[in-house]
């Protein structure tokens, strides 16, 4: 049996402020000015600050592509990504960045799936989200052709969709999709609903990686506050997330 002065040691370096059990982040919006996330350069670089001091190591940036709120392309997200990385290494050493994406899948999306070869990171994983209000009625088929396509579809924030419930997660999951499911969704965030529902997925093993979905200063000041937090630490721990088995290409 251990001492109890051992166990409040486990205890306090289990929440130790920052992430570093993931250590890789791979969901945020840090190109500056071509989505709802960072604005400019000098915003991006606070922003990546943050999440460096919150232990992230590596970080797979991941632009909103929404046909009619963020038109973006390969040719949007690519030269900011590169003007970004340049000022990262100067600016903030240690962190190394990548880029990807996060794909709004709505009805069309099979067309532009037919059309277009996606951003990727980590081998062929794609990240995608579909409406908090409803999913498509063909989700379920352009998960299977992702698949066939040779992609990897990560599906971001499962916790926020209230109009799947287990069956549905369980059924995307056989198809092959990975979970990625939001930091901030441990912590009320999202609101009560949301948190309940993360949880319903972490209970039943379903998670693959956890994501910071960092939009802002406000979503580093509430992570920090959840990485202080020794009960939700041990909730993420206790999920074994494979965020450090991704690499950035
Ligand atoms: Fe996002």
């Amino acid at each position: 049996m251990l001492p109890v002065f051992s166990l409040f040691r486990k205890k306090t370096t289990l929440a130790d402020g920052t992430f570093s059990m993931l250590g890789t982040d791979m969901h945020s919006h840090l190109v500056p000015g071509i989505d709802d996330g960072a604005k400019d350069l000098q915003g991006s670089l606070e922003l990546i600050r943050q999440l460096s001091r919150l232990g992230f190591r590596k970080i797979i940036t991941t632009p909103h592509i929404r046909p009619e709120y963020f038109p973006n392309t390969r040719d949007t997200i690519l030269p900011g990504f590169e003007n970004l990385r340049n000022a990262v290494a100067q600016e903030v050493p240690g962190v190394e960045l990548a880029v990807a994406a996060e794909y709004f899948v709505d009805f069309e999306f099979m067309e532009y799936l037919e059309k277009e070869a996606l951003l990727t990171f980590s081998g062929s994983r794609v990240l995608i989200e579909t409406s908090t209000i409803a999913a498509p009625p063909n989700f379920q088929d352009i998960i299977f052709q992702l698949r066939l396509s040779g992609y990897q579809p990560v599906l971001a924030h499962p916790e926020r969709y209230l109009h799947m419930d287990l069956k549905t997660f369980t059924k995307l999951k056989e198809l092959g999709c990975e979970f990625q499911v939001n930091l901030m969704s441990l912590s009320g965030h999202y609101g009560s609903k949301v948190k309940k529902h993360a949880d319903l997925i972490i209970r039943n093993g379903l998670v693959n990686y956890f994501g910071t979905d960092c939009h802002n200063l406000h979503h580093t000041q509430v992570l920090t506050e959840i990485a202080h937090e020794a009960r939700l630490v041990k909730k993420i721990l206790d999920c074994q997330p494979q965020n450090s088995d991704l690499e950035l290409t």
